[in-house]
């Protein structure tokens, strides 16, 4: 992994001097060619792409994704509308909604989107307002544990997530009562998934369930790849899971008796690497123990670190090459802020501009307000030019919506 001091020849130094810190900042070649390199390794079948929208939901992102020949998945009322003023066509948008409200159900299905259903409770309510007349999904607890940690599993059998393969046939039963219209089934198992078994694992499931459904268009694989976060960290392949779960499938399409769609859901594989959050050093301070290099960011930016003891590298943009020391790295943030725990940087100064790296996926979309913090400004490199896609917020944003009492 690299430590850039220019993407596609923009100085990351000019866009600190620019537009400030701290700034999140985008490169739109590598998201394209991650889209592309997504649809290489699934060329043997009709592959769609549904980017996972949360990961990075900025519309202009949106809009370069779906140029790159990708969907969406929504699962908010909000990102499908978000997805619809990004270009995107109902027919383009999958929602996967997780115990939501059935008013928010019925504002989908007016929207046109297609909806997967993730409860018998909902396929019921689904059924009784529409029967067979809006095509639906299904999405399916497999059982299977797999994602970088417990947080980000989906797939297994404690989890929320969709509806348990043990209950199969219940949901025969409710598919057969109301007569609803199933034209995919659904599986995400996780987030950070770094064993191509488990995509194979996971379609073994989805196979097997497929066979009780004679008006399926399309398999949806959900999302979870792994991308590398640490220097000789090692990914998913990619390839191998394309070429391994293609052939797959293809076995699957000649038993089922017709050509299905298989559709992916990728969140951090399109987005993460793409993502640096930069940021500047306040303050170098000297314990007994750890030196701590306090920066003008925190948990309220990127809260990775401190919600799933994520590991970011991150870089001294400002001095290269000097002597290296070992640093705790915190955010302002009145708790305890951890970015990176003993990690080696050559030598910070106050002033210094660090790069957080793989700041694309969860980055931004999980900021806060916390502390009353301003959220960052973010930019998109695209065609060798930096682009402001959002103005960092100022004091009136942070205030605008309160109603203050005369008291
Ligand atoms: N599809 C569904 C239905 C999902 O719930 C998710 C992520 C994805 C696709 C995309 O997963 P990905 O390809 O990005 O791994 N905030 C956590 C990750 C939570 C992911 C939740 N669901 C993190 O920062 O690690």
């Amino acid at each position: 992994m690299q430590n850039p001091t220019h993407i596609q020849g923009v100085s990351i130094a000019d866009l600190a001097d620019e537009f400030g810190t701290p700034i999140y900042i985008y490169d739109g070649e590598k998201i394209t060619h991650q889209v592309k390199t997504l649809q290489a390794a699934f060329s043997a079948v009709p592959l769609k792409i549904k980017y996972a929208t949360k990961a990075l939901s900025n519309i202009s992102i949106l809009k370069l994704i779906r140029k790159a020949g990708a969907g969406i998945d929504a699962v908010s009322i909000e990102e499908v509308k978000i997805g619809m003023m990004a270009g995107y066509s109902a027919q383009e948008i999958m929602y996967t909604p997780s115990g939501v409200a059935f008013e928010e159900i019925k504002e989908a299905v007016k929207l046109g989107v297609m909806i997967n259903l993730d409860s018998i409770p909902l396929m019921e309510e689904f059924g009784q307002m529409y029967g067979g007349s809006v095509a639906a999904c299904i999405r399916i607890n497999p059982h299977i544990m797999a994602g970088g940690n417990l947080k980000i599993s989906t797939g297994h059998k404690e989890s929320k997530f969709g509806i348990s393969i043990e209950q199969l046939a219940q949901i025969l039963e409710t598919v057969a009562t109301y007569k609803l219209q199933i034209v995919g089934l659904h599986i995400h198992t996780g987030s950070d998934i770094l064993d191509a078994e488990v995509f194979l694992q996971g379609g073994n499931v989805l196979f097997e369930a497929a066979m009780q459904f004679p008006d399926l268009k399309f398999l949806d694989f959900g999302g979870g790849f792994k991308v590398a976060y640490k220097p000789n960290d090692i990914a998913t392949d990619v390839m191998e899971v394309g070429k391994k779960v293609g052939e797959a499938f293809h076995e699957f399409c000649k038993q089922y008796g017709r050509q299905l769609e298989l559709w992916l859901e990728p969140g951090k594989f399109l987005v993460s690497e793409s993502g640096y959050l930069l940021v500047k050093a306040n303050v170098v301070k000297e314990s007994p123990s750890v030196t701590f290099v306090g920066v003008d960011s925190g948990l309220n930016h990127l809260i990775r670190p401190m919600m799933y003891d994520a590991y970011h590298s991150l870089y001294n943009l400002s001095n290269p090459e000097g002597k290296k020391s070992i640093y705790n790295v915190v955010g302002y943030i009145c708790e305890t802020d951890t970015i990176a725990s003993r990690r080696e940087l050559v030598e910070v100064r106050a002033g210094d501009l660090l790069v957080i790296k793989n700041s694309g996926a969860y980055g931004y979309s999980m900021a806060s307000n916390y502390n009353s913090r301003l959220r960052p400004a973010e930019i998109l490199i695209w065609e060798g030019k930096a682009h402001l896609i959002r103005r960092g917020e100022n004091f009136e944003d942070l205030i605008r919506n309160q109603e203050i009492l005369d008291i």
